[in-house]
């Protein structure tokens, strides 16, 4: 029987298949373990089940001697130091797929939102300021034969591309041999991220980027919150380069009451919720699980990252 941490409760069964052989620790509470307070959790741990909101760095699995596998309860591995975690044999996992429709919906939300101004509407609703229909009220962008610029153009970008074809947009993304990411930014009317986490992509949409954008485009990010620099799209919003931005991730999250994103005009800030569908969340609790439960008995994992 093996010591296994999970970080929290789960949805659905999953946790149950993994306590029938193993002995399972799940942090009680809603909020996330201190770094401290999960180094030593995870210290005689031979298995763990992370958040995306769980720093399991070098330290972490340096100091925990037992760990034999990590299951990240999330696509993004980006809060895993893979290279400590593969120079020690362990392995890692991840939750492809399932999570894909779910995410691409909420892209689609945070692009229909922009272009049609509902929080403004809304917010026009409830402050008693709608005073008649207006020809031209709250005017917004029609997504018909505008430039859907996809950067990172895997399993979640390729379903963002599919829906928003059948609201007519053109479709550019960054993987075709064709379009550069110059190129991309300069041309999208609504530029949309989906790239991973990593070195290279932190801050790819920085002053410069956001400057390069055509007047007026909308961005989106449904990814990781580093990828854009928070405080030149605070500015770019300001400044109204941007006619809008729609974000489901930030940096960092959750936001501080006094960071400059949340005074920007024309944000539509979401607490990371594109994969919190009761499907994807299920299936995301039962792939963490398999995960562990095959490293745990000395198998690959199904969805392994490293
Ligand atoms: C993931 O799985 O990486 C998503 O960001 C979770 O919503």
């Amino acid at each position: 029987m093996s010591r296994c941490l999970v970080t929290r409760d789960l949805p659905g069964e999953a946790l149950t298949r993994l306590r029938r052989d193993h002995e399972v620790e799940v942090w009680p509470r809603s909020t996330p373990p201190t770094p401290q307070a999960l180094r030593e959790l995870a210290a005689d741990c031979d298995g763990l089940i992370c958040m995306l909101s769980d720093s399991v760095d070098a330290d972490l699995i340096a100091g925990a001697d037992r760990l034999r596998a990590i299951a990240n309860y999330a696509v993004g591995v980006d809060n895993i130091d893979l290279d400590a975690a593969r120079a020690r044999g362990i392995q890692v996992g991840n939750t492809p797929d399932i999570l894909t429709d779910s995410t691409a919906d909420l892209t689609m939300a945070l692009i229909l939102a922009c272009a049609r101004r509902l929080v403004e509407a809304r917010n026009t609703v409830l402050e008693g300021r709608w005073l008649t229909w207006e020809p031209a009220g709250l005017l917004g962008m029609e997504l018909r034969d505008r430039v859907l610029g996809i950067v990172g153009y895997g399993r979640i970008g390729r379903a963002v591309a599919h829906r928003a074809e059948a609201f007519g947009m053109r479709i550019a993304h960054t993987g075709s041999d064709r379009v550069g990411l110059h190129e991309l930014i300069a041309t999208a009317d609504v530029l949309t991220l989906h790239c991973p986490l990593t070195p290279t992509t932190r801050h790819l949409i920085d002053a410069r980027a956001l400057s390069a954008m055509k007047p007026g485009a909308i961005l989106i990010n449904t990814a990781r919150g580093p990828i854009v620099d928070g405080r030149a799209l605070a500015d770019a919003l300001r400044r109204g380069t941007l006619s809008a931005a729609g974000l489901d991730v930030t940096d960092p999250e959750p936001l501080p009451a006094d960071d400059p994103l949340l005074g920007a005009p024309n944000l539509l800030a979401l607490p990371h919720i594109g994969s919190a569908t009761h499907a994807a969340r299920g299936k995301m609790a039962d792939y963490a699980v398999d995960n562990l439960l095959a490293a745990l008995d000395g198998r690959e994992m199904p969805h392994r990252v490293a």
